[in-house]
């Protein structure tokens, strides 16, 4: 071992890393709550998958943009005799999946592999079944992409898009110091941010999936609406949900709002969310299930 091997740490701090890395294990939680407090839509979603592949059930299916393997874990459940390839561009959310895949003894059917989709794309070989979930819209080039999910799939195979029209809503309208409102003005300040860097979030897929050879099988809106009282990772989910949405928005809302948020925020705080029983989750999402004809 080289000497440069004893030091493998530098020891400045690359305050950068750092505040991915927190990131990280932040929307790491939020990914694992996510399906968890939905996992009656994940399920309804692999269950209109099923119906399409019912005559050739997949056997090779690619998590593209994977996070913690919602998709993946949900996919090796549905589909019995099948092997799935998770990609994410983040090493950390693809250990976790690994980790996960071997707590329900599938780690024998599972692959995690690092990838950055904008750039040149790994050879996943032929693959029956594609997911997309909430990644398309992350993607410099969706367009790009989806033509090379057509190339990945064989031909019959089907790809499966699902993505959200906006962030899921928590907090009864009255909520706001005096000015009632407050989730309003914090998704109204997330869409103002998310029009420039993620210009591709609430697209209409449709059009996108046909232009790129598709076949679009099926377009339907799911209403998620959880109302209470609801089990406890709801309001958990809650938390990391706005805890999320606070770092994207914290420079666009007033001190008022922003002071509220973060008594909400505060897990020990009297008004914090993890206190409340009036919290719902309302939520659109769409799934789009394109064959490669
Ligand atoms: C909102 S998360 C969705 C995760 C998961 N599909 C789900 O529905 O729970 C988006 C994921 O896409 C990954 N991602 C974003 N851009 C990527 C890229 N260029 N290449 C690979 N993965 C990417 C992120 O690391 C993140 O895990």
């Amino acid at each position: 071992m080289t000497d440069h091997h004893h030091h493998p740490h530098h020891h400045h701090h690359n305050h950068a890393a750092d505040a991915d890395e927190w990131g990280e294990s932040a929307m790491a939680e939020l990914l694992d709550l996510d399906a968890e407090v939905l996992h009656t839509f994940l399920s309804e979603v692999t269950d209109v998958l099923a119906q399409l592949t019912r005559d050739e059930p997949p056997h090779r299916i690619l998590d593209l943009g994977s996070g913690t393997g919602a998709g993946t874990l949900a996919l090796l459940q549905r589909f019995e005799d099948t092997e799935a390839t998770a990609v994410d561009r983040s090493p950390r959310l693809l250990d976790h999946i690994r980790g996960k895949a071997r707590a329900r003894g599938v780690e024998d059917r599972v692959r995690a592999v690092q990838a950055d989709l904008d750039a040149a794309w790994p050879d996943f070989g032929a693959v029956d079944l594609v997911w997309a979930s909430a990644s398309l819209h992350h993607l410099t080039d969706p367009d790009r992409g989806l033509r090379e999910i057509f190339e990945s799939l064989r031909p019959g195979g089907f790809l499966a898009v699902i993505e959200m029209a906006g962030f899921p809503r928590f907090l009864p309208d009255d909520v706001g110091r005096g000015r009632p409102g407050l989730e309003a003005r914090c998704h109204a300040a997330r869409a103002e941010a998310h029009a420039e860097s993620l210009p591709d979030l609430g697209s209409d897929w449709g059009p996108r999936l046909s232009r790129a050879g598709f076949t679009v099988e099926v377009e339907r809106p799911f209403t998620i609406d959880l109302r209470p009282p609801l089990p406890e990772p709801t309001a958990r989910y809650a938390q990391a949900s706005l805890r999320m949405l606070r770092s994207r928005i914290a420079g666009k809302l007033s001190s008022d709002d922003l002071a509220t948020l973060d008594h909400l925020l505060d897990s020990d705080g009297p008004d914090g969310l993890l206190r409340r029983d009036d919290l719902t989750v309302r939520a659109e999402r769409t799934l789009w299930a394109a064959r490669r004809p």
